[in-house]
C-alpha cells in the first residue's frame, strides 16, 4: 500500500486512473467469457474478484487517498467491481446450463436397451400344463387340492375300494417306502402314491359336502425311463361329489375341459373299463384335435398325432364307487360323485409332438426355450 500523501489523487495514483479501473474491469470480464468450463471460470473468478486481483488491490489504495479523493474512486472502483460480479454470476448460470445440457445427453439412460442378458428362467412345460387345465376347473368353481407325495397305503389303495390283493399293490409297481402292509408292525405302509386319486380321500374326509376339487400332482410307479415310460409323472384329479349328480355331469364336465384345451369343435367319448374306486368306470378319449377325427377309415388322410385312429387316449374315469363314499364318511344313498384322472405327460406329448418323455425329465433347456418364457 502507498503510504499516505497530501497530493495524493486517484488521477494521479496509477492503479486508480480510470482508463486503469476500465481496463482492470475488461479484462475480468474477458476472462469470464473466456472461460469454457466451470473449473476454468473458477480461476478466472480467483483471479479476478479474489483478495489478490488487480480490483482488490486497486479497492485498497482507496484508503490512503485524500478524504476528498476517496469518494470518486471508490465509486468507480465499486462500480467496477459491480459489473465484475455481475457478469461473472452470469456466465456461471450459463456455464452450468450447458454442463446440465451435456450430463443430459451423456448420462442418458436408453430404457429400451435390453435388461437382462442372461436369459430369466421359465416354468417347466409340464408345470404350465398342469396350471392351465387346473384353471379350467377353478374357473368353474373348483379348488385345488393336494396330498402328500409319500402317501399312507391306506389312501392309496384301500380307502380307494382296492382289494388287499390286488395286483397294482405289488412290489413291481409301486415304490414301498415303508412296509408293504403287514409287513411292518404298524400293519400299514407307506408308497411313494401311484395316482393322484388319494386326493379323492383325503378331500372327502377334510372338507365340507359339496366337495368339487382339482388335483394336479406327481405320482411315481416303479417303471424303467424310456422314450414311453417315466417312473416319475403327473396326474390331474378331478373330484366332484354332490347331491344328484349323475354321468351326464361328468361327461358334460370332461366336453368343457377339452374344448377349452384343445378348441370348442372338441369332444370326448367314454369306453367302458375298470377301476376299482369307480362304479362304472370308463376310459375317456378325445376327439383327435388334429384331424378332428376325418383320419379314420381313410388312407389319404392319414393322421401321426392319433395314428389315423381319430380319438386320443387321456386317462379314467367313472361315478365315485359307493365304497369310496362309505369309507370317507359320505352318506351314498345321498350324494353321487364323479372322477377323473390323466396323465400330464402324455397330454404334453401329444399337443406338442414331444416323442421321447426322456426330454422332460432332463432338464436341457434346448428342449424347454421354446416353449417360451411363460411365468
Ligand atoms: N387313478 C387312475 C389312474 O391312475 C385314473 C382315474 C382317476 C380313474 C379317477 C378313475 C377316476 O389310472
Amino acid at each position: 500500500m502507498s503510504a499516505p500523501n497530501k497530493s495524493y489523487d486517484p488521477v494521479e495514483v496509477e492503479t486508480l486512473k480510470p482508463e486503469e479501473i476500465e481496463r482492470m474491469r475488461d479484462e475480468a470480464l474477458a476472462a469470464f467469457a473466456a472461460a469454457d468450463s466451470l473449473d476454468a471460470l473458477h480461476e478466472a473468478k480467483v483471479a479476478q474478484t479474489g483478495p489478490t486481483s488487480p480490483l482488490a488491490l486497486a479497492n485498497r489504495e482507496i484508503g490512503a487517498l485524500p478524504p476528498h479523493a476517496k469518494a470518486e474512486a471508490g465509486k468507480r472502483v465499486g462500480q467496477a467491481r459491480g459489473a465484475v460480479n455481475k457478469a461473472l454470476a452470469a456466465r456461471q448460470v450459463e456455464l452450468e446450463a450447458e454442463r446440465d445440457a451435456r450430463v443430459l445427453v451423456e448420462e442418458a439412460v436408453d430404457v429400451t436397451l435390453p435388461y437382462d442378458r442372461v436369459p430369466s428362467g421359465a416354468r417347466h412345460p409340464l408345470t404350465t400344463m398342469m396350471e392351465r387345465v387346473a384353471d379350467v376347473f377353478v374357473a368353474m368353481g373348483y379348488e385345488v387340492a393336494e396330498g402328500p407325495e409319500a402317501e399312507a397305503e391306506w389312501f392309496n389303495f384301500d380307502a380307494l375300494n382296492f382289494l388287499p390283493d390286488h395286483p397294482a399293490r405289488q412290489m413291481q409297481d409301486t415304490f414301498f417306502v415303508q412296509g408293504p402292509k403287514g409287513t411292518d408292525e404298524s400293519g400299514s405302509g407307506v408308497v411313494l402314491r401311484t395316482h393322484t386319486s388319494p386326493v379323492q380321500a383325503r378331500a372327502l374326509l377334510d372338507r365340507e359336502l359339496p366337495v368339487y376339487i382339482v388335483c394336479p400332482g406327481r405320482v411315481f410307479r416303479t417303471d424303467e425311463l424310456d422314450a414311453t415310460h417315466t417312473p416319475v409323472f403327473h396326474q390331474i384329479e378331478l373330484l366332484a361329489v354332490d347331491e344328484g349328480l349323475t354321468m351326464a355331469d361328468l361327461k358334460g364336465t370332461l366336453d368343457h375341459m377339452v374344448q377349452a384345451l384343445f378348441g370348442a369343435d372338441m369332444k370326448t367319448r367314454l369306453r367302458p373299463n375298470f377301476f376299482p374306486f369307480t362304479e362304472p368306470s370308463a376310459e375317456m378319449d378325445m376327439l383327435c384335435y388334429v384331424c378332428k377325427g376325418e383320419s379314420i377309415g381313410n388312407p389319404d388322410r392319414p393322421c401321426r398325432t392319433c395314428s389315423s385312429e381319430g380319438w386320443i387316449e387321456l386317462g379314467g374315469c367313472g361315478m365315485v364307487n359307493p365304497r369310496v363314499l362309505t369309507a370317507c364318511g359320505v352318506d351314498p344313498e345321498k350324494y353321487s360323485g364323479f372322477a377323473f384322472g390323466f396323465g400330464i405327460e402324455r397330454m404334453l406329448m401329444f399337443r406338442h409332438n414331444v416323442e421321447d418323455m426322456r426330454d422332460m425329465v432332463e432338464g436341457d433347456v434346448r428342449f424347454t426355450r421354446p416353449f417360451g418364457m411363460e411365468i
